[in-house]
């Protein structure tokens, strides 16, 4: 009888041992903080200085900084230095900026490479996060990294959903990101 239960004992254990490792497993899949946050570009056509949020930065041969290039702009890069905003209003009181780049790296379809930072400093979000990716900008929803943060997001990691709002104007757009991370 003793060892019988000594049996049913190193069962359980098993068994809890097993489905710790199992959540484990599906926990890497989970995030553990949602964040979502808009930022919003406008983009340096020459005209807009006072209202400008970004600027072309590189433009491929028969190109200017002004407008983006065609054949999917191939060349382009743009530096951004965006409003962050808790909804889509480009007006809302900004949370912090987005700064880094957008690079156009693809030769027949619509597609950016990304590498920017949120910088937050406000009451509630105090810190970076660091994003990098390949941005399919005509797929409803991209995934691409979150890499790393500093300060309140010190040590995060995840991905963040890209989605493209609105395009308001030729030089006006603004994403939706969902940010899920631990
Ligand atoms: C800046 O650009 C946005 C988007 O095109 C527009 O809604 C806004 O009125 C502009 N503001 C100024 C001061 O031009
Ligand atoms: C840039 O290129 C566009 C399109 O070709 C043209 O309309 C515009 O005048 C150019 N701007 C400058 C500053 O050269
Ligand atoms: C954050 O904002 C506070 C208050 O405005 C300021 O003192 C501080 O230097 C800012 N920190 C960073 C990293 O910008």
């Amino acid at each position: 009888m003793k060892s019988k239960n000594h049996l049913l004992f190193l069962f359980l254990v098993f068994l809890s041992l097993s489905s710790a490792f199992l959540s484990k497993k599906t926990k890497h899949h989970k995030p553990c903080k949602t964040l979502v946050l808009y930022f919003h570009d406008i983009i340096y056509n020459g005209k807009n200085t006072a209202n400008a949020t970004s600027a072309i930065v590189t433009a491929p041969p028969g190109y200017n900084l002004t407008i983006l290039a065609g054949n999917f702009h191939l060349g382009n890069i743009a530096v951004l230095d965006d409003p962050i905003t808790l909804d889509n209003n480009l007006h809302s009181k900004p949370v912090g900026q987005a700064q880094g780049l957008h690079m156009y790296d693809t030769k027949n379809t619509f597609t950016a490479w990304l590498g920017f930072s949120f910088v937050l400093n406000t009451t509630e979000y105090k810190g970076s996060i660091n994003f990098i990716g390949a941005d399919p900008i005509l797929v409803e929803e991209r995934d691409i990294s979150v890499v790393g943060g500093t300060g309140e997001f010190f040590m995060h990691r995840g991905i963040a959903t890209i989605m493209t709002d609105t395009f308001e104007s030729e030089v006006y757009f603004w994403l939706r990101v969902d940010i899920k991370f631990c």
